[in-house]
Protein backbone atom coordinates (compact mmCIF):
# COMPACT_ATOMS: atom_id res chain seq x y z
CA UNK A 1 0.00 0.00 0.00
CA UNK A 2 2.70 2.59 0.99
CA UNK A 3 6.25 1.68 -0.11
CA UNK A 4 8.93 4.14 1.13
CA UNK A 5 12.40 3.30 -0.41
CA UNK A 6 15.79 5.02 0.85
CA UNK A 7 14.14 8.29 1.64
CA UNK A 8 17.14 11.06 2.03
CA UNK A 9 15.94 14.21 3.63
CA UNK A 10 17.99 17.25 4.32
CA UNK A 11 15.93 19.91 6.89
CA UNK A 12 17.63 23.67 7.22
CA UNK A 13 20.73 22.21 5.22
CA UNK A 14 21.14 19.26 7.56
CA UNK A 15 20.40 15.63 6.65
CA UNK A 16 17.76 14.45 8.85
CA UNK A 17 16.41 11.34 7.09
CA UNK A 18 19.51 9.03 5.75
CA UNK A 19 17.85 6.05 3.73
CA UNK A 20 14.60 5.16 5.12
CA UNK A 21 13.29 2.43 3.94
CA UNK A 22 9.90 0.72 4.52
CA UNK A 23 6.15 -0.74 3.80
CA UNK A 24 2.75 -0.51 5.45
CA UNK A 25 0.73 -2.93 3.56
CA UNK A 26 -3.18 -3.24 3.73
CA UNK A 27 -4.48 -3.61 7.29
CA UNK A 28 -1.18 -3.25 8.94
CA UNK A 29 -0.18 -1.33 12.19
CA UNK A 30 3.24 -0.01 12.02
CA UNK A 31 5.12 2.03 14.68
CA UNK A 32 8.04 4.48 14.32
CA UNK A 33 9.98 4.93 17.36
CA UNK A 34 12.81 6.93 17.99
CA UNK A 35 13.99 9.50 20.29
CA UNK A 36 13.27 13.14 20.17
CA UNK A 37 14.40 14.16 17.08
CA UNK A 38 15.13 10.80 15.18
CA UNK A 39 13.02 12.19 12.31
CA UNK A 40 9.74 10.49 12.69
CA UNK A 41 7.71 13.78 12.20
CA UNK A 42 10.07 13.94 8.94
CA UNK A 43 8.94 10.92 7.97
CA UNK A 44 5.54 11.74 8.12
CA UNK A 45 5.70 15.13 6.81
CA UNK A 46 7.55 14.05 3.57
CA UNK A 47 4.84 11.49 3.17
CA UNK A 48 2.21 14.21 3.06
CA UNK A 49 4.11 16.54 0.63
CA UNK A 50 5.63 19.08 3.08
CA UNK A 51 8.54 18.17 2.84
CA UNK A 52 11.12 17.60 -0.42
CA UNK A 53 13.16 14.75 -0.68
CA UNK A 54 16.92 15.15 -1.70
CA UNK A 55 16.16 11.09 -2.69
CA UNK A 56 14.55 8.00 -2.48
CA UNK A 57 10.89 6.92 -3.81
CA UNK A 58 7.29 6.93 -2.42
CA UNK A 59 4.60 4.96 -3.70
CA UNK A 60 0.86 4.71 -2.29
CA UNK A 61 -1.40 1.90 -4.39
CA UNK A 62 1.26 2.16 -7.01
CA UNK A 63 0.92 6.06 -7.38
CA UNK A 64 4.27 8.03 -6.91
CA UNK A 65 3.95 10.62 -4.10
CA UNK A 66 7.34 12.92 -4.68
CA UNK A 67 5.86 15.21 -6.88
CA UNK A 68 2.18 15.78 -4.95
CA UNK A 69 1.20 18.72 -2.98
CA UNK A 70 -0.47 17.70 0.67
CA UNK A 71 -3.79 18.80 -0.84
CA UNK A 72 -3.26 15.87 -3.62
CA UNK A 73 -1.85 13.32 -0.93
CA UNK A 74 -4.95 13.53 1.20
CA UNK A 75 -7.29 13.46 -1.49
CA UNK A 76 -5.57 10.01 -2.48
CA UNK A 77 -7.01 8.71 1.05
CA UNK A 78 -3.84 9.43 3.36
CA UNK A 79 -5.30 11.18 6.49
CA UNK A 80 -2.88 12.89 8.71
CA UNK A 81 -2.96 13.94 12.56
CA UNK A 82 0.04 15.86 13.46
CA UNK A 83 2.21 16.54 16.26
CA UNK A 84 0.98 19.76 17.08
CA UNK A 85 -2.71 18.83 16.51
CA UNK A 86 -3.29 22.52 14.60
CA UNK A 87 -7.12 22.49 14.36
CA UNK A 88 -8.66 25.78 13.01
CA UNK A 89 -9.34 28.08 16.28
CA UNK A 90 -12.05 29.91 14.34
CA UNK A 91 -14.20 27.25 13.46
CA UNK A 92 -16.03 24.79 15.69
CA UNK A 93 -15.29 21.19 16.78
CA UNK A 94 -18.18 20.11 14.43
CA UNK A 95 -16.90 22.05 11.79
CA UNK A 96 -13.41 20.85 11.68
CA UNK A 97 -14.22 17.32 11.86
CA UNK A 98 -16.92 18.27 9.00
CA UNK A 99 -14.32 19.95 6.52
CA UNK A 100 -12.36 16.51 6.06
CA UNK A 101 -15.50 15.26 4.66
CA UNK A 102 -15.35 17.29 2.02
CA UNK A 103 -11.28 16.81 1.07
CA UNK A 104 -11.70 14.08 -0.91
CA UNK A 105 -14.77 11.84 -2.89
CA UNK A 106 -15.74 8.62 -0.68
CA UNK A 107 -18.79 6.65 -1.77
CA UNK A 108 -19.41 6.23 2.26
CA UNK A 109 -21.37 8.78 3.45
CA UNK A 110 -20.06 11.77 5.18
CA UNK A 111 -22.59 11.90 8.27
CA UNK A 112 -21.44 7.63 8.44
CA UNK A 113 -17.70 8.89 8.04
CA UNK A 114 -18.56 11.67 10.85
CA UNK A 115 -20.33 9.38 13.36
CA UNK A 116 -17.57 6.84 13.28
CA UNK A 117 -14.75 9.81 14.21
CA UNK A 118 -16.82 10.52 17.37
CA UNK A 119 -17.63 7.15 17.98
CA UNK A 120 -13.29 6.78 18.67
CA UNK A 121 -14.03 10.29 21.19
CA UNK A 122 -17.14 10.08 22.76
CA UNK A 123 -15.91 12.97 24.60
CA UNK A 124 -16.11 15.50 21.47
CA UNK A 125 -19.94 15.06 21.35
CA UNK A 126 -20.53 17.40 24.56
CA UNK A 127 -17.76 20.13 22.77
CA UNK A 128 -19.01 20.22 18.97
CA UNK A 129 -20.29 24.04 18.94
CA UNK A 130 -17.05 25.13 20.94
CA UNK A 131 -14.24 26.58 19.00
CA UNK A 132 -11.33 25.63 18.10
CA UNK A 133 -9.27 28.40 20.56
CA UNK A 134 -11.13 26.98 23.29
CA UNK A 135 -9.56 23.67 23.80
CA UNK A 136 -7.12 21.86 25.99
CA UNK A 137 -4.12 20.34 23.91
CA UNK A 138 -5.37 16.91 25.00
CA UNK A 139 -8.78 18.24 23.26
CA UNK A 140 -7.42 19.59 20.30
CA UNK A 141 -5.19 16.38 19.93
CA UNK A 142 -9.00 14.40 19.87
CA UNK A 143 -10.14 16.51 17.15
CA UNK A 144 -7.28 16.55 14.90
CA UNK A 145 -7.52 12.32 14.98
CA UNK A 146 -11.36 12.47 14.71
CA UNK A 147 -10.90 15.19 11.76
CA UNK A 148 -8.03 12.24 10.11
CA UNK A 149 -10.86 9.85 10.70
CA UNK A 150 -13.57 11.58 9.33
CA UNK A 151 -11.47 12.01 6.02
CA UNK A 152 -12.55 7.90 5.40
CA UNK A 153 -8.44 7.65 4.86
CA UNK A 154 -7.02 4.10 3.53
CA UNK A 155 -3.64 4.77 4.98
CA UNK A 156 -3.80 7.43 8.55
CA UNK A 157 -0.75 8.71 9.97
CA UNK A 158 -0.38 9.62 13.55
CA UNK A 159 2.29 11.99 14.65
CA UNK A 160 2.45 11.51 18.54
CA UNK A 161 -1.02 10.29 18.79
CA UNK A 162 -1.48 9.48 22.83
CA UNK A 163 0.42 13.04 23.60
CA UNK A 164 -1.86 14.90 25.96
CA UNK A 165 -4.49 12.69 25.88
CA UNK A 166 -5.44 11.18 29.89
CA UNK A 167 -4.23 7.36 30.57
CA UNK A 168 -6.63 5.31 29.29
CA UNK A 169 -7.88 7.28 26.36
CA UNK A 170 -4.78 6.49 24.42
CA UNK A 171 -5.11 2.96 24.12
CA UNK A 172 -8.93 2.79 23.90
CA UNK A 173 -8.49 5.07 20.93
CA UNK A 174 -6.13 2.80 19.27
CA UNK A 175 -7.77 0.04 19.38
CA UNK A 176 -10.74 1.31 17.62
CA UNK A 177 -8.89 2.55 15.56
CA UNK A 178 -8.25 -0.01 12.74
CA UNK A 179 -11.51 -1.57 13.19
CA UNK A 180 -13.33 1.93 13.21
CA UNK A 181 -13.68 1.82 9.52
CA UNK A 182 -15.37 -0.72 6.98
CA UNK A 183 -12.18 -0.03 5.30
CA UNK A 184 -9.30 -1.17 6.43
CA UNK A 185 -6.93 1.44 7.87
CA UNK A 186 -3.56 1.41 8.30
CA UNK A 187 -1.61 3.26 10.87
CA UNK A 188 1.97 4.44 10.84
CA UNK A 189 2.46 5.94 14.55
CA UNK A 190 5.35 7.08 16.72
CA UNK A 191 4.20 6.20 20.07
CA UNK A 192 5.65 5.44 23.27
CA UNK A 193 7.43 1.89 23.17
CA UNK A 194 4.92 0.32 25.50
CA UNK A 195 1.69 1.39 23.64
CA UNK A 196 3.52 0.52 20.36
CA UNK A 197 4.47 -2.87 21.46
CA UNK A 198 1.21 -3.96 22.89
CA UNK A 199 -0.56 -3.01 19.27
CA UNK A 200 1.20 -2.74 16.91
CA UNK A 201 1.94 -5.22 14.55
CA UNK A 202 5.53 -4.25 13.32
CA UNK A 203 7.86 -1.26 14.84
CA UNK A 204 10.38 0.19 12.98
CA UNK A 205 13.08 1.76 15.29
CA UNK A 206 14.28 5.08 13.72
CA UNK A 207 17.77 5.97 15.28
CA UNK A 208 19.44 8.95 13.70
CA UNK A 209 17.35 8.84 10.53
CA UNK A 210 17.95 5.58 9.68
CA UNK A 211 16.19 2.08 10.05
CA UNK A 212 18.00 0.01 11.83
CA UNK A 213 15.58 -2.24 13.26
CA UNK A 214 12.31 -3.61 12.39
CA UNK A 215 10.17 -6.47 13.85
CA UNK A 216 7.18 -8.24 14.83
CA UNK A 217 5.82 -9.28 18.06
CA UNK A 218 7.35 -9.61 20.27
CA UNK A 219 9.66 -7.09 20.73
CA UNK A 220 12.04 -5.73 22.44
CA UNK A 221 13.61 -2.28 21.96
N1 LIG B 1 11.72 23.30 11.13
C1 LIG B 1 12.91 22.79 11.44
N2 LIG B 1 14.03 23.55 11.40
C2 LIG B 1 15.24 23.03 11.71
N3 LIG B 1 15.44 21.77 12.09
C3 LIG B 1 14.38 20.98 12.17
C4 LIG B 1 13.05 21.43 11.85
N4 LIG B 1 12.19 20.39 12.00
C5 LIG B 1 12.95 19.35 12.42
N5 LIG B 1 14.24 19.69 12.52
C6 LIG B 1 15.34 18.81 12.92
O1 LIG B 1 15.21 17.57 12.24
C7 LIG B 1 15.50 16.49 13.11
C8 LIG B 1 14.36 15.52 13.13
O2 LIG B 1 13.23 16.13 13.73
P1 LIG B 1 11.83 15.40 13.82
O3 LIG B 1 11.53 14.77 12.53
O4 LIG B 1 10.88 16.42 14.34
O5 LIG B 1 12.12 14.27 14.90
P2 LIG B 1 11.12 13.41 15.82
O6 LIG B 1 9.74 13.60 15.31
O7 LIG B 1 11.61 11.99 15.67
O8 LIG B 1 11.31 13.91 17.21
C9 LIG B 1 15.84 17.10 14.47
O9 LIG B 1 17.24 17.17 14.60
C10 LIG B 1 15.23 18.46 14.41
O10 LIG B 1 15.98 19.38 15.17
MG1 LIG C 1 8.05 14.31 16.22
Amino acid sequence: MLAVRDLVVDVQGSRVLRGVTFDVGEGELVCLVGRNGAGKTTTMRSIMGFRRPVSGTMTFGGQDLLALRPYQVARLGIGFAPEESEVFGELTVAENIAMATWVCPNPRPARERIAEAYNVFPRLERYRERGGQALSGGERKMVSIARALALGPKLLLLDEPTEGLSTGSPVSAHSAMPCSSQNRISTTCPISPTVSMSLSAEKLSLPAGRKRRAGTRPWHA
